[in-house]
């Protein structure tokens, strides 16, 4: 039973670390990549809305959607973080949320924004859960509505944060990667390969993405603990 809930879709709400400890080195790590985000964006290319991926599953995607999300709504911005990992959702885990409704049915129904949009316990962070597991995630997000979406989504808030599945495995961080303004490789010490590193950059480069930048975590040494940003 154990065996089958790590294969199948069971995952555990990640740690809010900038929401617990705003003042431990971490958050300040977090706090200093949204200031390199934040320098990444220009008059011509804004970067609005975020794709955060990693090449494999369990390197840390979803810790660092969520507190980017948080230090980027401490920071007075409208922001709203999209569990658009429809195969192994958290968000709803992680801010205690009903995932009734959500992203999958704004793809997939008539279901308008408003509600399905839920608000968080921090202030200017809005979130928008899973929603029920559809059978075709790839196809959803390849949609006509897919872009729609992004557009509407890009005119009622400031940064929009997506919390993909793993590059390598699914295509589904591939094809958003190719729709926004910018993604986010997250690599853990000790879980991430580098051949699968290097592949995901591979195949972000093949359809022209915006790479802002490797987040490199996970790591023993004590000083070292926390975040590390490296731009493009
Ligand atoms: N740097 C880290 N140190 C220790 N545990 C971590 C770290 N980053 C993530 N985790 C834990 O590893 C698990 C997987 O992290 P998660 O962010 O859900 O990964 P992903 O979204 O890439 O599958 C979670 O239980 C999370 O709390
Ligand atoms: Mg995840």
């Amino acid at each position: 039973m154990a065996k089958n809930n790590k294969r199948g879709t069971e995952t555990k709400p990640v740690s809010l670390i900038t929401l617990i400890d705003k003042s431990s080195p971490i958050s300040e790590q977090y706090r200093t990549i949204r200031t390199n985000i934040q320098f990444a964006s220009t008059v011509d290319h804004e970067i609005k809305t975020i794709v955060v991926t990693s090449s494999g599953a369990g390197e840390g995607k979803s810790t660092t959607a969520a507190n980017l999300a948080v230090v980027f709504a401490n920071a007075g911005q409208r922001v709203l973080l999209v569990d658009a990992d429809l195969r192994k959702p958290t968000v709803h885990k992680t801010f205690h949320l009903q995932n009734n409704v959500g992203f999958s049915n704004l793809l997939s129904t008539k279901e308008t924004m408003s509600n399905v949009i839920q608000a968080s316990v921090v202030p200017n962070l809005s979130l928008l859960t899973s929603g029920p597991k559809p059978p075709n995630p790839s196809e959803l997000l390849s949609t006509a509505r897919m872009d729609q979406l992004i557009r509407e989504l890009r005119g009622a808030f400031d940064l929009v944060i997506f919390d993909m599945p793993p590059i390598v495995q699914v295509t589904d961080a591939q094809i958003m990667a190719s729709k926004v303004d910018g993604t986010m490789l997250v690599v853990r010490e000790d879980v991430s390969s580098k051949d699968a590193v290097v592949k995901a950059q591979k195949l972000l480069q093949m359809v022209n993405a915006n790479i802002l930048g490797a987040i490199y975590h996970g790591t023993k040494n004590a000083v070292d603990q926390g975040y590390y940003y490296y731009g493009s």
